[in-house]
């Protein structure tokens, strides 16, 4: 919590959008900000500079701010979604990217990072892309980070997940839903976290 003060809310134009989304589902905006201290952490032991750790932080607490354009009773659902409403929920990666593209303040990762965060890493995923193409680097971490929150955390459909659980589901999907090494990497980084 530290870090995103001192590093994130410092500028608070970028998290307008943010202050949406807290009002929007409490659920959503605590992910928002578990998803930019996991990104920031990988980028940090993965050698990116500080500068960019930063942008990392706030496309990560971004990442689905298009969720503020998916309906409440979709985005709040206690149960599986029915595929109809499946399809609305897909839409919330690029009406994000066109919400923060909109927002001179806030960084173009931002964008990129809420456009590409459920490509899946090999490409599976949506939205679906006119050709493949690699993805940005902060994408397959914050998809990592998403990953892990999603099942770390009690949701109205699912219990929370021990952590080993979680690693152990992240590197059964290595290859197809994560990059091996920042997989690898970040089971790592829990596993040392955990045992500190
Ligand atoms: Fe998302
Ligand atoms: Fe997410």
């Amino acid at each position: 919590m530290r870090v995103i003060e001192e590093n994130l809310f410092a500028d608070l134009s970028s998290f307008l959008p943010l202050a949406a989304l807290k009002t929007y589902d409490e659920y959503t905006f605590t992910h928002a900000i578990n998803i930019a201290i996991l990104t920031m952490a990988q980028a940090e032991s993965l050698g990116v500079p500080k500068r960019m750790v930063h942008d990392f932080g706030v496309a990560g607490l971004l990442h689905d701010i298009g969720k503020t354009t998916v309906p409440e009773h979709i985005l709040k659902k206690a149960g599986k979604l029915e595929p109809h409403e499946f399809e609305e929920m897909k839409k919330h990666p690029v009406n994000g990217s066109i919400m923060l593209l909109k927002n001179p303040e806030v960084p173009k990762l931002a964008a990129i990072v809420a456009y590409e965060h459920h490509l899946q890493y090999d490409l599976s995923g949506y939205p679906a892309l006119p050709q493949k193409r690699p993805q940005h680097l902060c994408s397959m971490l914050t998809s990592i980070s998403d990953f892990y929150d999603a099942l770390r955390t009690n949701r109205p459909y699912s219990d929370a997940k021990p952590s080993e659980d979680i690693l152990a589901m992240l590197e059964a999907r290595i290859g197809v839903n994560h990059e091996e090494r920042l997989a690898r990497h970040f089971m790592a980084l829990i596993r040392a976290r955990t045992a500190a």
